[in-house]
Parts: C-alpha cells; structure tokens; sequence
C-alpha cells in the first residue's frame, strides 16, 4: 500500500463533493463545519480511505490528481484548463525525451503537465518575463512535485529573446502575441519540432495563424478548440449539464518545415 506520508498533499472530500487540498503534518489538523480531523489519521493511510471528524462529519481522502492540484493551487496568471491541457499534450507530440520550451511560464499549471509527458529523460525550458509569476510557479511546481526537477530551468525575460539561444523538439506557447515568436522559434525548431499555441481570442488565431505562413517554415497549420460537455447522471435522469464552460481558448498546431512557402502561398494570397 502506497500510504500517505508526512508532508504529502492529500485532497479531502465531503459528502457535498467539496474538496480541500491539505498538506499533511504530524500534530495538524483539519477544521470542518462539523469537527476536527487530525492529519495523523491520514498520515500512514492509503488513498481513498473514509474518517471521520470529531463531529461525524464523513472525509474521504484522496491523492489529488495534478489537474485537482492545478484547480486549486494559487494563481498568478490564468491557467490553462485541463480539458486543453491534454490536447496541446496529444496534438504536440510531447512525450518522453523531448525538450520543450514554454512560454509564458503562468502559473506552473500546464508547465507541471509537460515535465510528467517528457519525463526524466525530456527537459522543459519555461520563460516567463514577469518576476512575479515565475516565483508563483515555481512556488507551485515545488509544492506538487516537493522540489524543482533538475530537468526544469525557469528562465525570466522575454521567450523572443531567448528562443535565438534554444534549440527544441517542440514550442508551446500561452501568451497573448505568439505570432511575434513565429520566425524565432522556427530557428530554435530547426531539424524538426512541433509548435503549439493558446490563445483566447479569434483575431490573435488570425494573427499567429498568418504569421506562421508568412514565415515559410510551418506546414500543416491546423486550429482548433475543445469544448467539454459535463453530464448529470442520476436514477433516470441522464442528460447534460445545464451549465457548461463555454469557452477557454484556440490552440493551434504547426510542424516545422524547411520550406513551406509554396504550399502556404495560396493561403497567403487569400489572407490578402
Ligand atoms: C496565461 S499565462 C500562462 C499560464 C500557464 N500556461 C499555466 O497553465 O499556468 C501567460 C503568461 O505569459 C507571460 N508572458 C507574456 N508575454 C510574454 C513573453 N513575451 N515572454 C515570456 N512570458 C510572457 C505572462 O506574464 C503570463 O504569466
């Protein structure tokens, strides 16, 4: 059994579904509407196991899942929300071994998910120009993961200066003007890689989308957005949600290419 250990995050729910993310420690406690819960009757339990606080109050502790952790961390900047998370994963082609640089770092969500994909033998250069943020992020990088990961360089300044220097397998980018790092980071992805960009808006998907084939470098430009339909499960009544988070952002895919201006030149052309 994997049980918990002193100074691991647990995720306790109630019975309302409510979830408190808690760092355990020897002496700690819990404190509910309906009692006290003592961290040491999670410490040296295994995940999933029920208590009870001193007023009967039913907890459930759970090991949080990094999308629970990224839902509930401190945020500096928005981030990005897991539904998207997984298709920049899937779509960008980030696996084990690879190097990724990302910008802007944010709040550390979606940098935490790309260290797991690449894994120890992947690196992951993050930029992040405000000073502010980085420090948010690695606050909560060092929290998920109880230390910043050798294969992590948190680098401060701007991604367009820095990516002259970079080389990498893939591009991923959550900031507000990608399409200025368009001809940079096609030299940082020279030999082969993938460019992934998010943005929320549809004229900054015109624009990074048009810089790309402006740049001559990137073909098979593709665009898309990920919508996620919750349901409501419950005897006979199965249907979807009536709410449903309409709307995050665009991410848009690219593969770099020596040369791509004649298959983007009638693109261009329509562009005006
Ligand atoms: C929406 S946040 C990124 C959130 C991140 N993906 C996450 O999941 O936590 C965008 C970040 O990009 C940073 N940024 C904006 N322009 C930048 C640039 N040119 N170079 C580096 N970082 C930049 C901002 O300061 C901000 O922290």
């Amino acid at each position: 059994v994997n049980a918990f250990l002193p100074g691991e995050l647990v995720l306790l729910t109630d019975t309302r579904d409510r979830m408190y993310l808690v760092e355990l420690a020897p002496g700690g406690q819990f404190h509910t509407h309906n009692g006290v819960l003592a961290h040491d009757a999670v410490i040296g339990r295994h995940a999933g196991v029920v208590l009870y606080t001193s007023g009967g109050a039913r907890i459930t502790a759970f090991r949080p899942r990094l999308a629970d952790f990224v839902r509930k961390m401190p945020r500096a900047a928005t981030v990005l929300y897991p539904k998207d998370v997984g298709p920049v994963l899937v779509y960008g082609d980030i696996g084990p071994g690879c190097t990724v640089v990302e910008a802007g770092t944010g709040s550390g969500g979606l940098t935490l998910a790309l260290l797991r994909a690449v894994g120890p033998t992947g690196r992951v250069c993050s930029v992040e120009i405000r000073d502010d943020h980085r420090a948010a992020a690695e606050r909560n990088i060092r929290r998920f993961l109880g230390e910043l990961p050798a294969n992590l360089e948190l680098v401060a300044g701007d991604v367009g200066a820095h990516l002259a220097s970079l080389r990498a397998d893939r591009i991923v980018l959550d900031l507000p003007e990608p399409w200025s790092v368009a001809d940079a980071a096609a030299e940082a992805l020279a030999g082969g890689g993938l460019w992934v960009s998010y943005v929320p808006t549809v004229p900054q998907v015109g624009e990074t989308v048009t810089a790309l084939r402006r740049a001559g470098r990137y073909a098979d430009i593709e665009t898309f957005e990920i919508l996620l339909r919750t349901w409501h499960v419950d005897g006979r009544s199965i249907r979807p949600d009536h709410r449903m988070i309409g709307h995050t952002g665009f991410l848009t895919v690219a593969r770099f290419a020596d040369d791509a201006r004649l298959a983007n030149a009638s693109r261009l052309a329509a562009d005006g």
